[in-house]
């Protein structure tokens, strides 16, 4: 872990930048999967990155330590989102923040208020009193579509956008936990931002692709696997909208830089039939062991970025993602060669 003050002290040593110039931010649950991505970008950037993670000695965390400018311009600080002295210390003296870190479980949970509601909503609250006690600029708050789709009888061809909120009510019959988290904590987020006067721009990403710096696998990434192994026999043909994490990392970046960036952004850039999705990566990959069948009923969701588009956002082609999603797993020994 490297000394802050070490950090001033190097600065001055090189004299290459006048003391102040550096851009410090902090990036909470640094070692995720978008959120590495995000302080590899930032710190190429030339930012000082302040990174919250739950312990800094685990070797999940390990590879954040190795990025280009880590040695010099990463400090990791030990912070659970439940506690909030730890987040008001890596918080204090940054002038933006970007809260990445929420539990993402991969598959049910014995106690979904404890282990996901709670630190999603608490925790970005906590994040949230601790900016406003900083002074921090702005705060950039990842939410997710799961707080934008779960509208019961919506019409299936008729597009979502930013004002399409997740019915709580919807989320809890159907003990969507991990939608009620997202949807509770960027709703509660937004209007903390709007009753204390802080800075705080929300973006919605669909499901995350695209290449894994962290050695351990999250769960969007075990989504694609799982397609590619055919861990089920039988699955929905329904719309899913997908999004490379390279892609994310430019729109969270976007709406940071941009003063007139303000409220919830979508962004998915591809929507997509999953037997769609299958026979493309069938072009390409022809011999995984695919799911074989297509239970047709449920649509899935129709979503624009139209919002981000303006904001001037471009994102990758599908093919792309999903070519260096899979030559990723390769590589980790997630998936065989052949
Ligand atoms: N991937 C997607 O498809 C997707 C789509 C939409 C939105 N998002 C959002 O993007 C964010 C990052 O997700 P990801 O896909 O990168 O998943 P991830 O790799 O599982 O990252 C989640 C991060 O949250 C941290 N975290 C969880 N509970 C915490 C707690 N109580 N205290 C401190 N840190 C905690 C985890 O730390 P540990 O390593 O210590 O567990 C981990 O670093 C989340 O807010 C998620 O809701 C993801």
């Amino acid at each position: 872990m490297i000394n802050s003050s070490l950090v001033g002290e190097r600065e001055q040593e090189r004299g290459m930048e006048k003391l102040g110039e550096k851009r410090r931010v902090c990036v909470t649950g640094a070692g995720g999967f978008i959120a590495s991505w995000l302080v590899k970008v930032l710190l190429k950037k030339g930012f000082i990155l302040h990174g919250t993670v739950r312990d800094p000695s685990d070797e999940k965390n390990a590879h954040l330590k190795k990025l280009e400018n880590a040695s010099e311009n990463l400090q990791l600080f030990k912070a659970d989102l439940l506690d909030y002295h730890a987040i008001t210390s890596a918080i204090a003296g940054c002038e933006g923040v970007f809260h990445v870190a929420s539990p993402v479980p991969a598959a049910k949970v014995p106690n979904p208020e404890v282990e996901v509601i709670t630190p999603a909503v608490t925790g970005t609250l906590n994040v949230l009193k601790a900016c406003r006690e900083a002074k921090v600029k702005r705060v950039v708050v990842v939410s997710s579509g799961a707080a934008i789709t779960m509208i019961p009888n919506w019409p299936e061809d008729k597009m979502k956008d930013e004002s399409c909120w997740s019915d709580k009510e919807y989320c809890r019959i159907t003990e969507s936990w991990y939608s009620l988290s997202k949807t509770l904590a960027e709703s509660e987020a937004l209007e903390y931002a709007e009753k204390h006067g802080l800075d705080v721009v929300t973006v919605c990403p669909f499901v995350v692709i695209g290449p894994l710096l962290q050695p351990t696998v999250n769960s969007s990434s075990l989504f694609l696997i799982n397609i590619l192994t055919g861990v089920r026999e039988s699955v929905e043909n329904k719309r899913w909208s997908f999004v490379d994490v390279r892609d994310v990392v430019d729109a969270l970046l976007l709406v940071y830089e941009k003063p007139e960036a303000s409220g919830r952004y979508i962004c998915a850039s591809h929507t997509v039939k999953l037997r769609d999705l299958v026979d493309m990566l069938k072009s390409m990959y022809p011999n995984y062991n695919y799911s074989k069948t297509f239970v047709e009923g449920v649509e899935g969701s129709l979503v624009s970025s139209e919002k981000l588009k303006m904001l001037g956002w471009e994102c990758r082609r599908l093919e792309e993602s999903l070519i260096d999603s899979v030559e990723c797993y390769r590589d980790a020994g997630l998936l065989s060669k052949d």
